[in-house]
């Protein structure tokens, strides 16, 4: 044996120390609640959302939208690029990690970017434009949970790329205004401002930089440093002391360049023209860095005051070139689901229904279980909505059933009349009973509820 082949000595073996994971975050106690921001949407509240669902679908067919979906996950440095670096959602409310094969990814924060990325990395730049694109889903901040502030909430967004004209801005909020009306919501109202180009941005920023340092003791810290990195981030900035410097600092409005400004105004004629009522608000800014020119929000009447929107969006005409791809201009918005439903609560609109069955088809016995899977399916084809338990042998605790449902008719097939190919119909309420032939079911049923509940599958 070669003196290299020789076996090295044993090393000593490590001691393997186990690591004590702490669940001092997540008690016992705790462990089977949803995580704090984060909840549940019962089966009590999805017609609120079945309702928007419908609304958002009656008007990507009139604006002529096509849905796309992007990922809950990309890599975190695409938020951190398009969102930007000084804003509230990438300095404090993004959930970053590392993947086990050490990317640093991140939850979505918002879905604009992450249809970016997927409009370069595809080339839709030679695609035909406009390009109306509608995507939904859930999006994750790290906020201090409150009513209305979640840290997984709903959003439904609406971008298109490819035209600079502003009757697209306008078309835009026209459609944002009539999704929210065919909600049923009347106390909202779509709060509008420019903010300018890259151009007229840059004397703007001194303005507002030396405006801002005169007053900057009367600042939160995150302003005083955002001084430098981003002034118009502090007329975002929820504290209240900031609030109160900004209304004495310089507008937008009054400092954009001709082309924004002219922009702006025919943005306004068309709005006036289509009866889109808005309200110009000077100190308008968004939470995202990406916006240029048009940005807007949508605010319930009442609550003014506390800036929670139930949407908002802009233009973000630099975007797809800041992040490497063909320069594209666009501009979309984003309503913010969960809000939504709580306004539309507030104003307690009318919401659609989902239909409840008012037939329920008892059975008895193994034969009569198996013909009721095929009349099941046979009445629901023929427009009558049934419920069932199949799973359940015993008659009494199917027509329990069929009561805690209030249905008005049972129908029973036992043995007899499994092989009879009859069945009984039993009124609920009376309680009185009459035997029929199967294939009279449909008719019989129709007739006894005199069309109030047979219900026609949309
Ligand atoms: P955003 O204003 O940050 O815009 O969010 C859109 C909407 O989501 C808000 O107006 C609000 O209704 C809702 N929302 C935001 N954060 C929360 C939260 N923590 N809890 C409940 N609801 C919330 C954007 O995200 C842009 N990407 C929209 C956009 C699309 N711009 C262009 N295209």
């Amino acid at each position: 044996m070669k003196s290299s082949e020789k076996k090295a000595p044993a090393k000593p073996k490590k001691k393997i120390v186990e690591k004590k994971v702490s669940h001092a975050k997540t008690p016992t106690s705790t462990l089977m609640q949803a995580a704090r921001g984060m909840r549940d949407i019962l089966p009590n509240e999805q017609a609120y959302w079945v309702h928007m669902d419908k609304s958002f679908q009656k008007a990507l067919q009139e604006f002529g939208f096509r849905r796309i979906q992007v990922p809950i996950v990309e890599y975190a440095s695409i938020y951190e690029k398009s969102v930007g670096g000084s804003t509230d959602i990438v300095e404090k409310e993004m959930y970053v990690f590392q993947s086990r094969g050490g990317d640093r990814l991140a939850l979505r924060p918002e879905m604009t970017a992450g249809i970016v990325r997927a409009f370069i990395q595809h080339g839709m730049h030679v695609w035909a434009k406009p390009l109306k694109f509608f995507s939904q889903g859930p999006v994750f901040r790290y906020e201090r949970p409150q009513e209305g502030r979640y840290r997984e909430h709903y959003q439904a967004n609406f971008d298109v790329f490819g035209e600079v004209d502003p009757v697209l801005d306008a078309q835009l909020i026209q459609m944002a205004s009539r999704i929210l009306s065919s909600l049923g919501l009347k106390k909202v109202q779509f709060q509008i401002n420019s903010i300018g180009c890259k151009q007229c941005r840059k004397d703007y920023n001194h303005l507002l930089v030396s405006y801002f340092k005169s007053k900057s003791t009367k600042l939160c810290a995150d302003c005083k440093r955002r001084l430098s990195s981003n002034p118009l981030r502090i007329f975002d900035c929820k504290e209240e002391k900031c609030t109160h410097v900004r209304f004495g600092a310089p507008q937008s409005l009054d400092h954009l360049c001709k082309d924004c400004h002219d922009h702006f105004k025919h943005l306004l004629e068309y709005l006036d023209e289509l009866e889109v009522s808005y309200q110009i608000n000077p100190f308008l800014v968004r939470g995202l860095d990406y916006y240029t020119r048009t940005v807007f929000e949508i605010w319930p009447v009442e609550e003014e005051g506390k800036r929670v929107s139930l949407g908002g969006g802009g233009r973000y005409d630099d975007l797809v070139a800041f992040m490497g791809g063909e320069a594209t201009p666009a501009i979309g918005f984003g309503l913010g689901m969960d809000r939504i439903v709580a306004q539309m609560k507030k104003e307690n609109t009318k919401i659609f229904k989902e239909p409840t069955p008012k037939v329920f088809l008892a059975q008895l016995g193994d034969l009569a279980k198996k013909k009721s899977l095929k009349l099941f399916s046979q009445l629901e084809r023929s427009g009558v909505l049934v419920a069932e338990s199949f799973g359940r042998g015993s008659l009494r605790a199917q027509l329990r059933q069929a009561s805690k449902i209030e249905a008005d008719i049972a129908l029973i097939l036992g043995q007899k009349e499994a092989l009879d190919e009859t069945i009984i119909v039993k009124d609920m309420a009376s309680g009185s009973q009459e035997i029929v032939a199967q294939d009279k079911l449909p008719e019989i049923i129709k007739k006894l509820l005199k069309n109030n509940v047979v219900v026609k599958h949309a």
